[in-house]
Formats: C-alpha cells, sequence, structure tokens
C-alpha cells in the first residue's frame, strides 16, 4: 500500500462509522503559544476535548501533519522522522473503548489487511498516587476481539522485567500507557487534559533476529523494548482526565483521541523493517543514493543511517516551509528547527564524502516532486507545489550560508584552537589548547560565535588526536539554555490553564481591535493574519497609509469604551450557507466544513470563528495598541496587550 491509498482508506472508513473528516490544520499553530508546532493529531482540538462544542460534530478523523523537534537525534534507526503523518479520529464524549477497541482493530485487519497475529497491544496498569484505576475494561475488550480472530489472546503484566511470556496484551506503567501534551501525570500542569491509552504494535517477527543483533540483546525483549522488532503503529487515548491543583477531576465528558502514523501503518502493510523503504521515501533515497554514488540497500549501517538523517531532514524542511504558514530558515522559533535540519542534512552530507555546494537543492525537489502526485489525487498537499520556488531557493541560501560560515569557523578555529601560542592572550578563550584538550567553553565560544557544529569540531579534534571536552561543552550548553529558558519561563507561570485563559482574553480583544479599525478607518480593513502569545496579540489588516496616533487613540478609545460596558459575547452555530447571508466577517473558506460557528458581540462585531472567547467583554481588562508599524505591501501590523 501507498500512503495515499492507506491515508484515503482511513478517512473512508471513518467516514462509514460517521466521522466528519477535518483538513489538517497548519504544521505551526495559531494562537498557541505553548508550541511551535503540531505535534500530534489532537492539538488543534483540544479546546473541544476540554468541553467545548465542535461545529463539525462530535465524530471528527483527520490525517494531520506532524514534527516533533524531540525525535531530531533519533532519527537514523529503522523507524523515527522528525515529520509524520498523524492519522485521527475523534470521540468528543460520544462513543468510547466499547467502539474504539473494534474499530481500530477492523481497520487494521480487514482493510489494511494486517495478520491479526502479528499485532500485539499494551493497556494502562494504574496509577495509585493519582488515583487512575488499571484499565481491565481495556484488556477485557481486546480479548473479545483477538478471539474473534480466532487468537486467544494472554494479558500480561511487567514484560519489561520478563519478556513476552507468551502474552498478546500487556500492561505497562504511565510512561508507556499514559498520555497528555506534557508526559506523565506529575508533569502535567493545572487544567491538562490525559488519559490512559492503548498502544498497538506490529511485530516485524522474531525469526528476523532483530533483537540479537541490537544492543538490546541483553535484556528480554518485549512490545515496547526499543530494538525495532515491534514497532508502534497506532495509539487509543481515552482521554477523560484533567489536571488539578493536586490530583485529577474527569473532563465533563469521556473523549477517544487516537493517532496512528501514517507511514508506520504502510511500513507495516508492505511487512518492511524499515520506514525509508516505503514509497514517500523511495524517490528522496534513490536522489541521496545518485547524489552519493551508494546504493542504500548495499551499504553499511553507518552510511545508512546518514542517508536517512538527509532524507528525513530535507523531506521535514521542506513541509514546515511548505505549510500555509510556514517560514524559511532563521534564528529563532520555527525557522531556527529549519535552519538547523537544513545544516545537519549537510552535515550527513559532508561525512558522505560530499563537498559540493548545492547538494540538498535536487533532494528536496524530489519531495516536492513526491506531494505533488499526492496532491493529484487528494487535497493534501496542493501547497508543496505551490511553494516549490520559495522552499528551493531558500535551500539553496542556507546551503551557501552554511558553507560560508564552515569556512569562517575553521579558519578562526585553527587560528586559535590549534595556535601552539596560549589561547588567552586573545582574551577569548578561557583555557589553553597545549594541555592536549579542547575545553568546552572553547568549544562553545565557535559553537556560539560562528555556528560552528560540534560535529565538526570532534571530527578535527579526532584529526589532531586531541581530546574534546563533552562534559563541558554540554554544561556551558545547558547554561545557555538556562538563560534563554528562563527569559520565557515568566509567560507561563501560572501554568497552562492561565496561558489559556490569557490567550482566550486576547483572542476576543482582536475581535473588538478589528470592529474598531473598520470604525475608525473605514471598510477596506480586513484581517490579514493573527496571532496571540501570552503577553500580547498581533493583527495583521489591510490598510495603505500608517496609522495616526489620533486613529490609534481612537482605537484604543472604542474598544476600552466595549469593554467597560460589559458586552456579552454569544456563539451560534450556524449552516455555512446561512452565515454567509449574514453581515458575518471572516475567512469563507469551505476549510470550516459545512457548519461554522459565529462569535457575536452586541451589534459591534460578528466573525466566523472556532472560538474560544470570554463569555463578557469586561473579563477583559485595559486595552492598550504598543507598536503600529508596516507588515507588507499595502498590511499593517499592530500589537497590543491588555493590562
Ligand atoms: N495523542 C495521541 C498521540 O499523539 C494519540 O499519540
Amino acid at each position: 500500500m501507498t500512503v495515499t491509498e492507506l491515508r484515503e482508506k482511513y478517512l473512508d472508513f471513518f467516514i462509514e462509522k460517521g466521522h466528519a473528516i477535518l483538513p489538517s490544520a497548519s504544521l505551526l499553530p495559531e494562537n498557541d503559544p505553548t508550541t511551535l508546532f503540531t505535534g500530534s493529531g489532537m492539538q488543534p482540538m483540544i479546546p473541544y476535548l476540554l468541553g467545548e462544542k465542535h461545529p463539525q460534530g462530535a465524530r471528527l478523523a483527520d490525517s494531520q501533519k506532524c514534527f516533533r523537534s524531540q525525535d531530531i537525534e533519533e532519527v537514523g534507526d529503522n523507524r523515527h522522522t522528525t515529520f509524520f503523518e498523524m492519522l485521527g479520529n475523534w470521540s468528543l464524549g460520544d462513543y468510547f473503548k466499547e467502539e474504539q477497541i473494534p474499530w481500530v482493530f477492523e481497520f487494521l485487519t480487514e482493510v489494511v489487511g494486517l495478520d491479526p497475529g502479528r499485532i500485539y497491544v499494551s493497556i494502562f496498569r494504574g496509577q495509585e498516587e493519582a488515583n487512575i484505576p488499571r484499565d481491565e475494561d481495556s484488556a477485557k475488550l481486546w480479548q473479545e476481539v483477538f478471539a474473534g480472530a480466532g487468537i486467544k489472546a494472554r494479558v500480561i503484566d511487567e514484560a519489561e522485567k520478563k519478556g513476552m511470556q507468551n502474552g498478546r496484551i500487556f500492561y505497562y506503567d504511565e510512561t508507556k500507557n499514559w498520555w497528555s501534551r506534557s508526559g506523565v501525570t506529575k508533569n502535567m500542569p493545572v487544567g491538562e487534559p490525559g488519559g490512559p491509552d492503548s498502544e498497538i504494535f506490529w511485530d516485524f517477527g522474531e525469526e528476523l533476529e532483530i533483537h540479537e543483533k541490537s544492543s538490546f540483546k541483553n535484556k528480554p525483549c518485549h512490545i515496547n523494548c526499543d530494538c525495532g522488532r515491534f514497532i508502534e503503529i497506532g495509539n487509543s487515548v481515552f482521554m477523560q482526565y484533567k489536571k488539578t491543583e493536586d490530583s485529577f477531576e474527569p473532563l465533563p465528558q469521556n473523549n477517544v483521541d487516537f493517532g496512528g502514523g501514517l507511514e508506520r501503518m504502510v511500513m507495516a502493510s508492505l511487512d518492511v523493517p524499515d520506514i525509508f523503504m516505503i514509497d514517500v521515501f523511495k524517490p528522496i533515497i534513490a536522489k541521496v543514493e545518485k547524489e552519493i554514488g551508494k546504493s542504500y540497500v548495499d551499504c553499511g549501517e553507518k552510511t545508512k543511517k546518514e542517508i536517512r538523517i538527509i532524507a528525513d531532514h530535507v523531506r521535514a524542511a521542506t513541509m514546515i516551509m511548505a505549510d500555509d504558514r510556514g517560514v524559511g530558515p532563521s534564528n529563532v522559533d520555527q525557522g531556527y528547527l529549519v535552519r538547523r535540519l537544513i545544516r545537519r542534512a549537510c552535515l550527513a552530507g559532508r561525512r558522505l564524502g560530499n563537498e559540493r555546494e548545492y547538494y540538498l537543492q535536487p533532494i528536496a525537489a524530489s519531495v516536492i516532486d513526491f506531494y505533488k502526485e499526492d496532491a493529484k489525487l487528494t487535497d493534501f498537499y496542493s501547497n508543496v507545489g505551490e511553494k516549490s520556488n520559495f522552499i528551493l531557493e531558500e535551500i539553496r541560501k542556507e546551503e551557501a550560508k552554511f558553507g560560508k560560515a564552515l569556512k569562517k569557523g575553521l579558519r578562526e578555529f585553527d587560528k586559535f584552537a590549534f595556535s601552539t601560542e596560549p589561547l588567552d592572550k586573545y582574551g577569548r578563550i578561557g583555557k589553553s589548547w597545549n594541555q592536549g584538550i579542547l575545553y568546552g567553553d572553547s568549544a562553545f565560544y565557535f559553537y556560539q560565535t560562528y555556528g560552528f557544529p560540534k560535529e565538526i569540531m570532534q571530527e578535527l579534534c579526532e584529526e589532531k588526536k586531541v581530546k574534546f571536552d563533552e562534559e563541558g561543552f554540554a554544561e556551558e550548553l545547558e547554561k545557555h539554555q538556562a538563560l534563554s529558558r528562563s527569559a520565557s519561563t515568566d509567560k507561563f507561570k501560572g501554568g497552562l490553564a492561565d496561558a489559556d485563559e490569557q490567550t482566550t482574553k486576547l483572542h476576543t480583544a482582536t475581535h473588538l481591535l478589528q470592529a474598531a479599525l473598520r470604525q475608525v478607518l473605514g471598510d477596506h480593513v480586513q484581517q490579514k493574519g493573527s496571532n496571540i502569545t501570552t503577553e500580547r496579540l498581533r493583527f495583521d489588516f489591510s490598510h495603505d497609509e500608517k496609522v495616526t496616533p489620533e486613529q490609534i487613540a481612537a482605537t484604543e478609545k472604542l474598544v476600552n469604551g466595549w469593554i467597560t460596558a460589559g458586552l456579552k459575547v454569544e456563539c451560534e452555530e450556524l449552516p455555512y450557507e446561512e452565515a454567509k447571508k449574514r453581515d458575518v466577517i471572516g475567512l469563507f473558506e469551505d476549510k470550516y466544513g459545512n457548519k461554522v460557528k459565529v462569535y457575536t458581540i452586541s451589534d459591534i462585531s460578528g466573525e466566523l470563528c472556532g472560538g474560544p472567547h470570554v463569555k463578557n467583554t469586561k473579563e477583559l481588562g485595559k486595552f492598550k495598541i504598543k507598536k503600529e508599524q508596516s507588515s507588507g505591501a499595502g498590511v499593517r501590523r499592530v500589537k497590543a496587550v491588555l493590562e
């Protein structure tokens, strides 16, 4: 099966089970100050899992583009990628375990055609301190579905210590079978939803001796072993709890949040224990093979790892740039990740012997070509083709920049690090090189000042038979990260609940701002972009001239007047056609589906919007515009706060 086929089959299956299909949300989340990328299908669903009504109903499914930067170092093995598509289905207080478990099983065995004898599952052991019970319901339901496929499924505990024990269904603790955006129960901020989960694994088979050939060979193998014999292909989260100050309370409804890796399911359907052998990666790998003159299948493990890094990173960087809200490489936020991906891919290429400057560009072109084909059959990746010039140009520029930085870094590094003079004469590097070691603070200096990668310093040290102070470097890095973290922790002092409350307020303030701007400047004012953090709102709108200080004062006065008036914020769900007829502003794209939500604030504002919003404008506080500037031709940008 191909990714395009499997994705379509999945969505069709859930349409049949009464689900509405949603388009993938942006890879770069809007109005979510807590995270840079969408890393799971449920992220855009948070308000609805917490109880807000979704305009498309209580049964939803999609295929969500995801990026997990935390997996960047894992790439290189047979199953990790930073970018992937997550197939998702949700019940928002509708069906629960009794439906979910048989349905995923039916999909995997009857639609995808997986052999039920090679499917294994995990369930939650329970967590006494948090007062969450052992998930015996799921154990029973899994036994029933396996029995239906003629398999007597044994329920086993302690597989992590005792191995498989001829089991099929395995209890694990919360490090494996509890899901929330922030991980285990004790890490969850107040207000965060979470729940026990049940993961599904595919077994590539004992006979391949994957475990025996791995570095885990001295420990018993089990479905959560990292050797690569088993891969997780899906996870049903029973999202039913919300973190309180000292424990948990039930959510207003029992939800299901399922996520399954599309590429991994394809891998299982083909029964190849290497994700880089499935159709999306084929043309990419072929391009890399051509560039380096080596065959992927026949090369050794070390070369394979480098090829995988290049293929994954170029694909991920392409996807972040192709997104609706995509960005090119830079030094901040998402742009920094794009830079890191491209540079890491360059380095992997370098390790494979490539010294050419424009080397990743043709590889990115093969990623674009693949998704252009996909877009002919589905409406998932139309933006990849549309943005291809931008993507290729950014990759070219970044490769050139990195090439230059490397050259410069090498020069400086040679000058200082390999100097026979004591280094402190330059007053820049703390300790002497002559002791046969490159100290962490010196290494960090090159890293920080020239963007000189650690890997290269390590290589150079090896060449010169000098020790690289790994620990010292890690310490410096940690110090540096702690500094930049303390700059942002203030934002989240109150945990997620406060952060949510603050962004909700700013969201409502954005509606008032737009209404005020239309009154002060005219009806030509239209939203061109919006971004909200816990501190401020940012609003881009169409307008040809600078907004004068008088106009800003008038806008603030209007907004503050509405806040003081204590106006009710009301929400209505309407068929799309009907909303269109009303005097409502907003982006009328059918991507919202046939039913839409309209938020009105007295007779001042009516906007098509997913919410959430405050109930009454008096909750907002004092509104103040902090900055007005240009944001491109015919577009102005204001930043404003609530004090
Ligand atoms: N939210 C769950 C996950 O990402 C399904 O694994």
